[in-house]
């Protein structure tokens, strides 16, 4: 099919500012040491199913903060033999953990990045001894004090097939792709959201424990309101900025949105003070400290939803088809993306896991001319190499089978 877009050569691809130019696995899932260099602005991975394609995007996404794009449990992740598993008890390849690592452009400037899982020894509230893993990460050779703070190095985001569904499901997983979008501008929030939990755990548990330590639980309640308008606040923020720069820049072949949070917190926000609205917070949890047990209704930031709006038919998402959610998904990560790039000077490297189901091939084609004028490393993959023929010569072609990699010239 004939395309109006056209991609301007950049085969040298100097001016791309964020990519990855090395990337090194270690018993990272199906890859017991995997290593890629990469000097074009798109990859492209191509392999039958299961062969390892998502795996390889996510060993990419624990170059930044959060849990990875499959939020997986780190200790699913070390190279696992299976079949030894078949007739004895678990067996992993080896007892080294797993890491994963990448020399990392950002600019003119070039970094180290480096993660990997550490086993700790904790005591737990039952007085054993218990074993956590925790992910250390490395920049330029210093540890981190906390994953979180990888936020200000390498932002990213993703798409996968599990998004299909992101307007239909709870709204949990639309919260979460919320608060990833939140985090690639304001890079604290993923901070604020783990001491979030952390602070309400401790709060439920001085509750369950009935040892009603009033001072203790003031501090804890004082805490959970602060961090969770702090957290609300955030999140409008990034709404509002996002909705004046896809109402300024609508896209001419994605649908545009508008988009709308839904929750407590944040609506008191539109009309109160923010010391207003953490006393109200406060205030809240004093009284549910008999019933908070019993009723859940008490954890109000997690509860938040975002609603998307396809503009145009003035739908909602989840009333839209498969085909318009996809394109409506991709709409506002792209608008996030060039907002990123416009607003924090960084644009986010890409992962797009099958991103061409459900796309047809004028929209597909589009979306990589419009991804290429973002001059970012895009990572793609497929089971069919040739619905990248468009981008063949900005591209790098990989082929896995049997856990390996090999690249590919031809077309
Ligand atoms: N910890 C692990 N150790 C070894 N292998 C693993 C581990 N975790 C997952 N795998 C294997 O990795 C493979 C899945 O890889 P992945 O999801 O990347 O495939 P894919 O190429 O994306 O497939 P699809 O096209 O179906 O999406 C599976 O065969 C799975 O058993
Ligand atoms: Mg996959």
């Amino acid at each position: 099919m004939d395309t109006l877009y056209h991609i301007h050569n950049t085969s040298d691809d100097a001016k791309v500012r964020s990519a990855i130019r090395r990337l090194t696995l270690v018993n990272f899932r199906n890859y017991k040491y995997l290593r890629l260099s990469i000097d074009k602005p798109f990859v492209v991975l191509s392999g039958e199913n299961g062969s390892g394609k998502t795996n390889v995007l996510e060993a990419v996404s624990f170059l930044t903060q959060g849990r990875g794009l499959r939020r997986a449990k780190l200790s699913e992740i070390k190279t696992f033999d299976f079949l030894a598993a078949q007739q004895t008890t678990p067996t992993f390849i080896n007892n080294a953990g797993w890491a994963v690592s990448a020399l990392v452009q950002q600019g003119n400037e070039e970094i180290n990045i480096g993660t990997a899982v550490e086993t700790q020894l904790r005591e737990s509230n039952y007085n054993e001894i218990k074993e956590i893993e925790r992910r250390i990460v490395h920049v330029d050779n210093q540890k981190l004090a906390s994953q979180n703070e990888l936020g200000k190095y390498l932002p990213m985001i993703w798409i996968t097939p599990q998004m299909d569904r992101l307007f239909l499901g709870g709204a949990q997983h639309r919260r979460h792709f919320l608060d990833r979008i939140v985090a690639t501008f304001d890079i604290e929030h993923m901070r604020r959201l783990s001491a979030f939990d952390n602070v309400y755990r401790q709060w439920m548990q001085v509750l369950k424990s009935g040892k009603l330590n009033s001072a203790w639980l003031s501090s804890l309640e004082e805490q959970i309101a602060g961090l969770g308008v702090a957290i609300a606040a955030a999140r409008r923020e990034q709404v509002h900025k996002l909705n004046t720069f896809m109402e300024k820049n609508p896209d001419d072949v994605f649908p545009n949105a508008v988009l709308q949070l839904n929750g407590t917190i944040e609506a008191m926000l539109d009309q109160k003070a923010a010391v207003y609205v953490e006393d109200f917070y406060r205030e809240s949890l004093i009284k549910l400290r008999q019933n908070a047990l019993y009723n859940n209704a008490n954890d109000e930031i997690n509860k938040t939803d975002l609603i998307a709006i396809y503009l145009k038919k003035n739908v909602p998402a989840n009333l839209c088809s498969t085909g318009e959610q996809k394109a409506l998904l991709l709409s506002i990560a792209l608008a996030q993306a060039k907002f990123l790039s416009a607003h924090r000077g960084i644009p986010p490297i890409l992962l797009l896991d099958e991103i061409a189901a459900h796309l047809d091939d004028f929209k597909r084609d589009a979306l990589l001319a419009k991804i290429a004028d973002l001059k970012t490393q895009t990572w793609l993959t497929t089971t069919n190499a040739h619905e990248f023929d468009f981008i063949r010569s900005t591209a790098q072609f990989f082929e896995i089978q049997n856990n390996q990699i090999s690249e590919s010239f031809s077309a």
